[in-house]
């Protein structure tokens, strides 16, 4: 049975930096699941659709073929749509939010959920999300749950969006607030909400730095294993 490793958490907690560098550590693949309801948002914006009208969503789904793919020279997972990659176009922070809003949809989350699933039955993998330990992969043999404080996160997006210049205008209190209703809206959501698994390890990074939390994950994986 392949190695399934769950990372879950809230936005800016660390889990694609930390998922992506413990996939590498191990030789295994790393499934940013994010990306995927980042790509249906993307779709569904660029048809004009409000992502919150799920009897609107509904109808473009069908449309949808979804494939991930991995850049050859640089291991980066990309998320192709139709054919087309829109990996370059899904981490703008209008998709942030329409994500969030666009995974409430059940039929979205099962659409994506059994891609998931695909491929965690295939290869040894990292797979970080709000809901891989809970829904996803109930018996993944090591779920994690990363969380930092909501400041914390909120500058680590502000940095992030900074050092891309794509802050448009935005503050910090801006990101702040938008990363507090994020959370509000990935927790409380009726269907696969965000919170912690009962069998899950709980790691705050809020004062660990990139390789801390990668050598304490580490640890986690090799005890779970
Ligand atoms: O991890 P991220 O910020 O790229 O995710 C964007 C949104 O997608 C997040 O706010 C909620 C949704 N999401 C989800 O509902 N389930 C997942 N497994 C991953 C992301």
């Amino acid at each position: 049975m392949p190695l399934n490793i769950a990372i879950d958490g809230p936005s800016g907690a660390g889990k694609s930096t930390l998922s992506k560098k413990l996939a590498a550590k191990l030789g295994i693949v790393y499934l940013d699941t994010g990306a995927m309801y980042r790509g249906i948002a993307y779709y569904v914006l660029e048809k004009s659709v409000d992502p919150a009208e799920a009897g609107l969503v509904l109808p473009l789904l069908n449309g949808i073929d979804m494939n991930i793919g991995y850049d050859s020279s640089d291991g980066v997972q990309q998320i192709i749509i139709n054919g087309k990659n829109v990996t370059p176009f899904i981490r703008e922070h209008r998709i942030s939010f329409a994500a969030s809003t666009v995974s409430k949809i059940p039929e979205v989350r099962l659409k994506l959920v059994e891609l998931q699933r695909m491929i965690a039955s295939r290869c040894d993998c990292v797979l970080d999300g709000r809901d891989i330990g809970t829904y996803v992969l109930p018996f993944a043999a090591v779920k994690i749950y990363l969380d930092a404080r909501p400041e914390v996160r909120a500058k680590r997006r502000y940095d992030e969006l900074k050092a891309a210049d794509r802050l448009d205008g935005m503050s910090y209190s801006d990101i702040l607030n938008d990363v507090n209703k994020r959370d509000y809206q990935d927790m409380h959501r009726d269907f696969a909400p965000l919170k912690v698994a009962d069998d899950a390890v709980y790691v705050d990074t809020s004062d660990m730095n990139v390789d801390e939390v990668l050598s304490k994950l580490s640890e986690i994986a090799s005890k779970c294993r």
